[in-house]
Parts: structure tokens; C-alpha cells; sequence
């Protein structure tokens, strides 16, 4: 029994992944955000429960799926991708703290995708070479420096270390390389900023670069423990 953070995609149902669309149609139970494609809803098994989230709140909703999690295989079906503004994070902590089992499949995230589907592409040579990420809502936190995310950076991290650093990232902020990720080959080195460069050294491209807080997420999410062990560096209201 395991609850799956599924991504549902974009709006499109045809843009859910293919992993995801196989786990909705054996689920036992399907907890989904109101915004969701209904044809995906549709899928779960006629004798499946589906429970619709509108209005249940965040800590409710964990509960919910932690008590779900300990009897059935629930696909917890969310908007875009879990992790990108969706609280997938959260949710996960809430199962690793109870020793309910997890699996994040990622979804197709709005972030890319609607502006690429309305003819906008994020990034084109010459015009623009970064993309921006903020949201209009911060949900009573306070928030530590942004997550940078760096394609293509795998040859040249001492000057992304350096530019960073100049711009204010502290030399200890958590930084991870990930290289052929999602595939039977993935390899993720975890480090700080100051030491990334000398410890992604042996990895091959293609590779993504994660610098900032979240990366310390992952050693919780992974190894099991519970979600009070490690201390939040930055306070949050909600
Ligand atoms: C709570 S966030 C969830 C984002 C989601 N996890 C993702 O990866 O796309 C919801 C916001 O994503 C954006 N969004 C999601 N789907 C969208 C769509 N089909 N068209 C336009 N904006 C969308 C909107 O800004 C919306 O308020």
C-alpha cells in the first residue's frame, strides 16, 4: 500500500504522463484537487473511492491521506507537477513522518507548458536566456533566497558558483547535481554551494543544478525521518 503524489498536468488530460493515467486506473482510492481534469477522475476503477479535496484544509487533508495510506493504494491526484507550488512537499512529510510509504510521480507543470501551449516559449535565444518564478501568494511565510535551477551547467559550476555567491547565496546553501535524472542511470550528488563544483566532478551530462534550501529536503523525503527532526530554518503561518 503506498499513496502516490501524482501529477495531473496542465488542464489538457492528454498532457497527464503515462505512469500517471496507469496508477489512476488501479487505485483503490483517488483524493483529487478540485481544479483536475474530470476525464482523469474518470479513470479510477468504478469501484474506486474518489474523494474531490474542495475545502478540506492542508493538515485535514495529510491526515486524510496518512490514514488512507495505511489500507489502500490512493493516487493523491494533483494539478501541474506536486512539487511546483502544489505542497507535494508537504504532503510527503506528512507520510514520511508516519511511515506510510510515498512515490512522486511528476507531472507536466503549468509553468512551462501554458505558456508554450498559448505560443510563449519561456526561453529563446537572444532574447531570453532565464526564466523568473514568483507567486502572488506566500501563504504567511517567510521564505529563505529563491531555488535557481541551472541547465546546462554541469561544465561551468565554478562560474555559477561564483555568480551566485556574488549575488548573495551563503557558501553553505544545500546544492545537489542531478545527472540523468528520472532514468535507470540517475545519479544525484548532494553538496553545498561552496563545494559543488569538486563534488559534481565525476558526473556526465545531461545535468541539472539545484541551489537553495529545498535541497536539504531531500534527506528527509528519502531517508524516512520523521518531519519534526530536521529544524525549519525559516517560520511559516499556514
Ligand atoms: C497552486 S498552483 C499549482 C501549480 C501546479 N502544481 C503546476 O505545476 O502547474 C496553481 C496556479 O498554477 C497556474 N496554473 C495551473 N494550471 C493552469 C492553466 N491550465 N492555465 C493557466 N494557469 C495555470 C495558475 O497560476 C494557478 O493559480
Amino acid at each position: 500500500v503506498t499513496v502516490r503524489l501524482v501529477g495531473a498536468g496542465p488542464g489538457d488530460p492528454g498532457l497527464i504522463t503515462a505512469r500517471g493515467l496507469e496508477l489512476i486506473r488501479g487505485c483503490d482510492v483517488l483524493v483529487h484537487d478540485r481544479l483536475v481534469a474530470p476525464e482523469l477522475v474518470a479513470e479510477a476503477p468504478g469501484d474506486a473511492l474518489v474523494i474531490a479535496r474542495d475545502g478540506t484544509g492542508q493538515e485535514a487533508l495529510n491526515r486524510l491521506l496518512v490514514e488512507l495510506g495505511r489500507d489502500h493504494e490512493v493516487v493523491r491526484l494533483k494539478g501541474g507537477d506536486p512539487f511546483v507550488y502544489g505542497r507535494g512537499g508537504e504532503e510527503a512529510l506528512a507520510l514520511v513522518a508516519e511511515d506510510v510509504p510515498f512515490e512522486v510521480v511528476p507531472g507536466v507543470s503549468s509553468l512551462a507548458a501554458v505558456p508554450a501551449a498559448a505560443g510563449i516559449p519561456l526561453t529563446h535565444r537572444g532574447i531570453a536566456a532565464e526564466v523568473r518564478v514568483v507567486t502572488g501568494r506566500s501563504a504567511g511565510c517567510e521564505t529563505g533566497p529563491p531555488t535557481t535551477v541551472v541547465f546546462m551547467g554541469l561544465e561551468s559550476l565554478p562560474e555559477v558558483r561564483d555568480r551566485l555567491l556574488a549575488e548573495g547565496y551563503s557558501p553553505d546553501t544545500p546544492a545537489a547535481v542531478v545527472a540523468h535524472g528520472t532514468t535507470p542511470d540517475q545519479e544525484v550528488v548532494v553538496s553545498d554551494l561552496a563545494s559543488v563544483a569538486e563534488d559534481a566532478a565525476g558526473l556526465s551530462a545531461p545535468a541539472l543544478v539545484v541551489v537553495g534550501e529545498v535541497v536539504a529536503l531531500r534527506e528527509r523525503l528519502l531517508a524516512g525521518q520523521p518531519a519534526a527532526a530536521g529544524a525549519a530554518r525559516h517560520s511559516c503561518a499556514a
